[in-house]
């Protein structure tokens, strides 16, 4: 029988998509979150959650310093009694506190919940006596369950790079997060250029059921997504660096077209977005710093470089009008656990 054997204190680091998922697969249990695409990321280190759960009176959730009520901290609950469920403990699941910590920057619309979710899963196992499971070299159960919480989180159970495949099983069995090994550790940045304050206004979800609903791009953008996940991790073992940005800036755009042809039309940018990209794109071609660029689901651009031009490349798009900050981040670590 298992029972809250201790507070537990995870750290899992957000990620960027390289090779992007938009898409839930029609058809399954809701519930099991499944992607209708695979997607291939990069872990980032400077940016993380740490989260503590730990047996309490009663449920609460803190969010950098502050108690969070209603819709959120619903879905955090939830995800208790969901882990709880399937880590097939027995008896009532107790009442947990839930502490986080978001190290990334505040309100700036970057998307928190791959971190997010990660740490809260895997502090949740450990709280619940599961903590075997990050034993695991698969992290196989972990993934899955942090997938269920945000399609991106399944992620940030690993550093460096790393591939979710769609698979096709209807329980999700092969819908597995698994880091890519590099034979020599590739020293590439990422710049996230902050082009807007405050938070998204479309979530993920919502914008993800309206594109497969209403876009006619989107048969296509899942139907070609495979080839570009492959060739993602085609360049990455190759280290061909120009090769890997040009099939994430053609993931990016592709998934942005569909966004756009959707009903209503999902627009994440702004004009600085458009700037900062064109701003990437012809410093490549004046044979200036290299970068390519992907963006999400909102108005900020993410840059790829390496990182001997990460330097000069920041100082160029911290010029762009209305960039806010250029931050540099490099490749991070694997998510971990402490058993307090
Ligand atoms: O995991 P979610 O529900 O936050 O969706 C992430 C969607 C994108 O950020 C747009 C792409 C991706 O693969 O991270």
């Amino acid at each position: 029988m298992n029972q809250p054997v201790t507070a537990a204190l995870a750290t899992a680091h957000s990620n960027i998509a390289l090779v992007k998922y938009w898409g839930k697969r029609a058809g399954c249990d809701p519930e099991l979150n499944l992607p209708a695409v695979g997607s291939l990321s990069m872990t980032l280190d400077e940016l993380r959650t740490v989260t503590r759960v730990a047996p309490a009176s009663a449920d609460r959730f803190e969010l950098d310093g502050e108690e969070v009520e209603g819709k959120p901290a619903a879905k955090v609950f939830a995800h208790l009694d969901r882990l709880w469920r399937l880590g097939a403990c027995s008896g009532p699941r107790p009442r947990c506190a839930v502490v986080s910590t978001n190290h990334l920057p505040t309100a700036a619309g970057l998307a928190s919940s791959a971190s997010g979710f990660a740490a809260l899963t895997i502090a949740a196992a450990g709280c619940f006596g599961l903590a075997e499971q990050l034993d695991d070299p698969t992290r196989a159960r972990l993934s899955a369950w942090a997938r269920m919480g945000s399609g991106s989180a399944a992620r940030s159970l690993w550093g460096g790079f790393v591939r979710l495949d769609a698979g096709t099983a209807d329980d999700g069995s092969d819908c597995r997060a698994r880091p890519l090994p590099s034979p020599r550790p590739w020293d590439l940045r990422l710049l996230v250029v902050h082009t807007a304050r405050g938070a998204k206004q479309v979530g993920s979800t919502g914008g993800m059921e309206s594109s497969r609903l209403t876009s006619p791009y989107y048969p296509a953008w899942v139907e070609s997504s495979a080839a570009d996940l492959d060739a993602a991790e085609a360049a990455l073992r190759a280290r061909a660096f120009d090769q890997l940005g040009e099939v994430m800036e053609h993931s990016c755009f592709k998934m942005h077209a569909c966004m756009l042809a959707t009903r209503p039309a999902l627009m994440y940018w702004n004009g600085a977005t458009l700037e900062v990209i064109r701003a990437v794109w012809q410093l490549r071609e004046a044979g200036g710093p290299v970068g390519y660029v992907t963006s999400d689901a909102g108005p900020h651009v993410k840059v790829l470089c390496r990182a001997e031009q990460a330097p000069a490349l920041a100082a160029e798009l911290a010029a762009v009008a209305g960039v806010h900050e250029v931050q540099r981040v490099a490749p991070g670590p694997d998510a971990s656990l402490e058993l307090t």
